[in-house]
């Protein structure tokens, strides 16, 4: 299915719209979840919780949104963290020069090239306003952050730009407290914040946003030690080498030399079991290293995960080796001591992070879910039992005969446990169809006979199936078909 189908679902079904819509002047770039899209959020989370924080013994941390300026100076997000872009001399409309290059001469140049680059490439092409035809002022740099002041002498301090920030600020006291061992994950889920030129196609580039941000530290000496990694040297990854997407194992691409060392190829093969419980078609995924221009300006080496949509190839995950900058800038522009021991050997960590947008993937998992079942006149949201918004639909076949009353008894018994969701009302199909849109991988039916026997039919979503269960078995039976793996 294509992003139109998506967003019409997420429209109608509760997934996703925009902000502050019934007024003129709400901004774009900004989204609200509705109760399928949070229930949904929550079911990602809980799954990235138990594949990388419970499953490597990560800390999670909760920091704040607002950041003192100190901070951004030091991270390097005051000087750096800017977009390119090109202003019209007539109209006044602005343009990140890196998209209206390429959108208008299919010519990439990478958002981090020398402002002169697309001077050049806007003189030579004649580019000018698609909305005026007037011209460009020269190209510029503009800071991505959003500044707010705090208090009545309005003190400077920003909205944090990526989540990672305040594992990087607290991680001494993390370290000291919670008694950290080399290599640590230190893990984090948040709102960041990015004042994008152009914001669009909904949850796929924000002003506002999830993250999923890991930081592990490791001594930089002791890369190819991880005895983790045998947990995942099998697993197969799909990654670019030139121009094509080779499907090895994480062993072959550290073995190769395509991943530079166990600890990069242990995190990258926990990011593709992880996507693979996600339901993403990891068939249609790829690591792609990026070049110089491309990555950063705190990443020493970058891979990027991407997957394939009917919007192009979505990243995913950055998969960033930062090296010391951060810990040592924190360290020089605070005075604190950013040093651990590892051992006896007292070093500054180096970090390896996997930073994932929530918004985009789930995103994907919508996209690579959603189909239609022609043959059955209907459109399916195939997600995995435990991503479900919904994991059960309680329907009374008719309201009448005392129907209405004991599908609520058996409703009340569940509700607590699952999510379930209760409908009287409508035709039975019709219902149905509902329930399938929204995900929920089955649909407990209470009718005549359930008065007699205590069973109901319980439907699946994606066979159609029916069968009769016992009242009584209903907690097993939904416990074992909506567990997380
Ligand atoms: N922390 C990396 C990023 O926000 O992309």
């Amino acid at each position: 299915m294509n992003y139109e189908q998506i967003m019409q679902l997420a429209l109608e079904r509760g997934f996703y719209f925009p902000s502050c819509e019934i007024y003129a002047d709400a901004q774009a770039g900004f989204w609200e979840y509705g109760p399928s899209g949070v229930s949904f959020k929550n079911k990602f989370i809980e799954l990235w919780r138990r594949e990388f924080v419970r499953r490597d013994r990560m800390m999670e941390i909760d920091g704040s949104q607002i950041m003192s300026q100190s901070v951004f100076i030091a991270s390097g997000h005051l000087a750096s963290f800017a977009d390119p872009i090109v202003v019209c001399e007539k109209c006044r409309s602005i343009f990140r020069a890196d998209k209206l290059i390429i959108e208008i001469t299919s010519i990439a140049v990478p958002e981090s090239a020398d402002l002169s680059e697309f001077d050049k490439l806007i003189t030579e092409k004649n580019l000018v306003c698609p909305k005026c035809k007037g011209k460009f002022n020269k190209a510029n740099k503009f800071n991505m952050m959003f500044k707010v002041g705090i208090g009545p002498e309005s003190e400077s301090a920003y909205l944090r730009p990526e989540t990672c920030q305040s594992i990087f600020v607290d991680f001494p006291r993390l370290f000291k407290t919670m008694r950290g061992k080399l290599p640590v994950g230190i893990a984090q889920i948040g709102k960041s914040f990015r004042n994008e030129i152009s914001p669009r196609q909904s949850l796929l580039r924000l002003r506002e946003f999830y993250q999923a941000e890991i930081e592990v530290f490791c001594n930089p000496n002791r890369l190819n030690d991880s005895e983790k990694f045998s947990e995942v040297e099998n697993t197969e990854i799909r990654i670019m080498v030139g121009d094509t997407i080779k499907s090895i194992t994480c062993k072959e691409a550290l073995d190769s030399g395509i991943l530079p060392n166990k600890l990069v190829a242990y995190y990258i093969g926990l990011l593709i079991e992880f996507y693979q419980k996600t339901g993403i078609d990891t068939k249609r995924s790829r690591f792609r290293k990026l070049g110089d221009k491309e990555k950063a300006f705190y990443a020493s080496v970058a891979f990027d995960f991407e997957v394939e949509t009917t919007t192009g190839w979505l990243e995913l995950v950055a998969c960033n080796y930062r090296s010391d900058y951060d810990l040592k800038n924190h360290a020089n522009t605070s005075k604190e001591k950013f040093e651990v021991f590892d051992g006896d050997v007292k070093i500054l960590p180096h970090v390896f992070e996997l930073s994932m947008g929530i918004d985009r993937s789930l995103y994907t998992i919508l996209e690579h879910s959603l189909r239609e079942d022609k043959e059955n006149d209907r459109v399916v949201l195939s997600l995995k039992p435990y991503l479900a918004p919904v994991h059960v639909g309680v329907l009374s076949l008719v309201k009448k005969d005392g129907l209405a009353e004991k599908t609520e008894e058996i409703f009340s018994k569940i509700k607590r446990a699952y999510d379930a969701f209760l409908d009287h009302s409508g035709a039975i199909g019709r219902r149905y169809r509902r329930l399938d849109e929204v995900g929920a991988p089955f649909a407990i039916t209470v009718d005549h006979q359930t008065l007699q026997d205590d069973t109901v039919t319980v439907r699946a979503r994606d066979s159609m199936n029916q069968e009769r269960i016992k009242v009584s078995e209903l907690h097993s039976y939904l416990a074992r078909n909506v567990a997380y793996p």
